[in-house]
């Protein structure tokens, strides 16, 4: 695509000029040569603020999500029964792509031709722990982020809670980390989509860049990924941290749309297009990720033609891709993103299938309902 009404080109901003290029989605992965580097820097480019302002509750909405953090706080060595066995091979076994439906077992080209029960069981079992290796790897994004937040944002009442948020993430990195050690015992490094989005988060210099790609695009759709798997998962054990996980990670999305909503308000059109860029960005580079190159490799199977297959099928057997962007739409929404300008980025989401949840409740309204209270 070229330029658009002033937008940049899908070169300028994802490096592609075909958003379903597999070669050029396949070389992020290939260009991260270095999976076993145990520390990674980035530069962060930001100022660190002060203010003196310190008169609470001047954003009400704030001090009520930072008041409430400071009850729902949960201790994971306590409220968690590690003591449970799991079976990381039963956990959680979506063959999604893979199901009867598609027949790619039985399909002479297909690069999985011939699986039987044994394929599948190691591949629910590699896709399993490829998942919360991810999360994982997003938690510990997410701590670094908000510790950022902390520094950058210039309103009180939002570095006071922001400061329960990196708690929280301290907590939620805690969780997956031991889940993966004690009871999965199999992780993998970190995504190389996923990678170079929290490095360009990390890196903008521009302090509510932090909140559109963390808490708006990473958390947001951390949460339905958490809500899906919560929902489909039985061990009792990951099921109860997931929704204890959901219970805080509600309320760090509410936090971005909360702080965001005046700052977009008051933004020019130039500057409005260069968030709705970066959000589209944002959505491109997690839906490549979950593409799951890492366990195709692993298990023996051909990725090219894999990821060829998965970007092929038809939308409505998309559907579990396009329910992790059920948060982010109508948050975006919510901003004055999706349709500010010349609704470029509803054209945008319209194209890569997930702009049917533009209606959807946004976090801010709904936070309430995964408080621990409701978990049931
Ligand atoms: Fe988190
Ligand atoms: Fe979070």
């Amino acid at each position: 695509m070229t330029v658009t009404d002033g937008h940049s080109s899908d070169s300028d901003i994802l490096g592609r000029s075909d958003v379903n290029d597999v070669d050029a989605i396949l070389e992020i992965c290939a260009a991260n040569t270095d999976v076993d580097e145990v520390e990674h820097l980035v530069a962060d480019n930001s100022d660190a603020m002060f203010t003196w302002n310190y008169e609470k509750g001047e954003r009400p909405k704030l001090e009520k999500l930072y008041e409430k953090a400071k009850t729902a706080q949960w201790n994971a060595e306590v409220d968690l029964d590690w003591s449970i066995d799991v079976d990381p091979y039963e956990a959680f076994s979506i063959m999604g792509e893979l199901g009867p439906e598609t027949g790619w077992t039985t399909e002479p080209d297909s690069p999985i031709y011939g699986w039987g029960d044994k394929e599948m069981r190691e591949f629910s079992y590699e896709s399993f722990s490829w998942r919360l290796s991810q999360f994982l790897h997003g938690e510990q994004g997410a701590l670094l982020c908000t510790a950022k937040i902390v520094e950058t944002v210039p309103f009180y009442d939002a570095k006071l809670y922001a400061s329960t948020q990196v708690m929280d993430e301290a907590r939620h990195v805690e969780v997956f980390a031991k889940y993966l050690d004690t009871k999965v015992e199999n992780t993998y490094p970190i995504n190389a989509h996923l990678k170079l989005l929290l490095d360009d988060i990390i890196n903008d210099s521009r302090w509510d860049m932090t909140y559109l790609g963390m808490q708006i695009m990473v958390e947001g759709l951390a949460l339905a990924a958490f809500g899906f798997m919560h929902n489909l998962v039985e061990e009792p054990l990951l099921k109860k941290l997931l929704r204890y996980v959901m219970s805080d990670e509600a309320r760090h999305v509410a936090f971005g749309v909360l702080s965001l909503q005046e700052v977009y308000q008051g933004l020019g059109q130039a500057e409005i297009r260069e968030r709705q860029e970066f959000a589209f960005e944002a959505a491109v580079r997690m839906r490549d990720r979950f593409l799951q190159q890492e366990v195709w490799e692993r298990m023996g199977v051909p990725i090219k033609p894999m990821v060829d297959r998965i970007l092929d099928l038809p939308e409505e057997q998309k559907i579990f891709q396009a329910m992790l962007f059920s948060k982010i739409v109508p948050n975006i929404k919510k901003l004055g993103l999706l349709d500010a300008g010349d609704g470029w980025l509803r054209d945008r989401f319209t194209e890569i299938g997930v702009i049917q949840f533009e209606d959807w409740t946004d976090t801010s309204e709904e936070y309430g309902d995964f408080s621990i209270e409701n978990a049931g």
